[in-house]
């Protein structure tokens, strides 16, 4: 299997940016660890991180046809972005969405998620481990 994680806008700054709430490590860190369950469960995972929304855009199209599912932080584009949406549907494949944090219990604006439409799953909260739950989910592991 073939799994697009794809992080958005900040998440290049983990490990920096409010460690109380995203931890102090890093979004290499993030990477290693993903890296590291994909050979564990041997995946091929496609890890992407941009700040720019058309980007993100970009990358969801590009995975038609080459990827069997996408894990998106779309981070504060979860709260704004019907492209995304639009984009997750268009290609059609099976999505799942991850927070680090649990946006329901934080500031209002958090609680909307335009992609959550688009998406077979949703995991917050669980800190890293959210990807790593999302990777299980859709490759069919139950750990
Ligand atoms: C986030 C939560 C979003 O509300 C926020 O804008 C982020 C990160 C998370 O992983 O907890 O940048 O997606």
């Amino acid at each position: 299997k073939t799994l697009l994680v794809l992080n958005g806008p900040n998440l290049n700054m983990l490990g920096i940016r409010e460690p109380e709430i995203y931890g102090t490590a890093t979004y290499a860190d993030l990477c290693r660890l993903i890296e590291a369950h994909a050979e564990k469960r041997g995946i091929t995972v496609s890890i992407f991180q941009s700040n720019h929304e058309g980007d993100l855009v970009d990358a969801i199209q590009q995975a038609y046809g080459k990827a069997d599912g996408i894990i998106i932080n779309p981070a504060a584009y979860t709260h704004t972005s019907i492209a995304l949406l639009d984009a997750l549907k268009a290609v059609g494949l099976p999505a799942v969405e991850v927070h680090i944090s649990d946006p329901d219990t934080r500031e209002a604006f958090r609680k909307v998620s335009y992609v959550r439409a688009a998406c077979v799953k949703t995991i917050k909260g669980h800190g890293f481990d959210g990807y790593l739950e999302a990777m299980d989910y859709l490759t069919g592991e139950n750990q």
